[in-house]
């Protein structure tokens, strides 16, 4: 199971203090707001769960999944909802929680998306940002940790659906293993 796993990049007691302040940010600013978390499945289902138990205010959540066409790991930026949100977001305070932000091309297709629906306010909650690779130009005002180029797992981060239940987030030992991703 941990033969690919490299050196740990963030542990667990990092992650679960930084999560805690963003948690303290988004009680602050989200005074009086009637806010919905909006989660990106499958990568941010570890952050979300953490994060709602420091958000010390009523809120919602809710998901979505996407698919990119062409490559399955990479980012094309053409993107197909599989599965869309349940609630009508018209007039919500929505905060998206990723992850992680790469080329940020799917996150561009989603804000588009969801602004269409007119929400009262739309902003976006990373927990990783690979911001040396970005693409797209997009706000993001919370962010985790900022990350290198190298490829991630753990805390909910998978590679090829694998490592998401490991506590701390470790890089892939050897670049073979990332350079086949845009292979498959
Ligand atoms: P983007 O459209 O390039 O920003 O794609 C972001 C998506 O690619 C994330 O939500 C992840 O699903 C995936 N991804 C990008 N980098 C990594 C990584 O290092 N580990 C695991 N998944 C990643
Ligand atoms: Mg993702």
């Amino acid at each position: 199971m941990d033969t690919i796993l490299g050196p740990m990049l963030i542990s667990a007691e990092e992650i679960r203090q930084r999560v805690a302040s963003l948690g303290e940010e988004i009680t602050r600013d989200y005074q009086g707001k009637d806010l919905i978390l909006v989660n990106v499945l499958r990568g941010g289902v570890v952050f979300l769960a953490d994060l709602i138990r420091e958000i010390k205010l009523p809120l919602a959540i809710d998901f979505m999944d996407i698919s990119s066409y062409g490559i399955s790991e990479g980012s094309s930026g053409v993107v197909r909802i599989t599965k869309d949100l349940v609630d009508n977001i018209e007039g919500k305070d929505v905060l998206i929680v990723e992850d992680i932000i790469d080329t940020g091309l799917t996150l561009r297709y989603l804000l588009r998306n969801l602004k269409a629906r007119e929400p009262a306010t739309l902003e976006v909650c990373t927990l990783l940002d690979k911001s040396v690779r970005r693409i797209a130009d997009i706000k993001i005002k919370y962010k985790g940790f900022d990350i290198l180029d190298k490829y991630v797992v753990g805390y909910g981060l998978d590679f090829q659906q694998k490592y998401r239940n490991l506590p701390d987030i470790y890089v892939i030992k050897d670049e073979k293993f990332v350079d086949i991703l845009d292979k498959i």
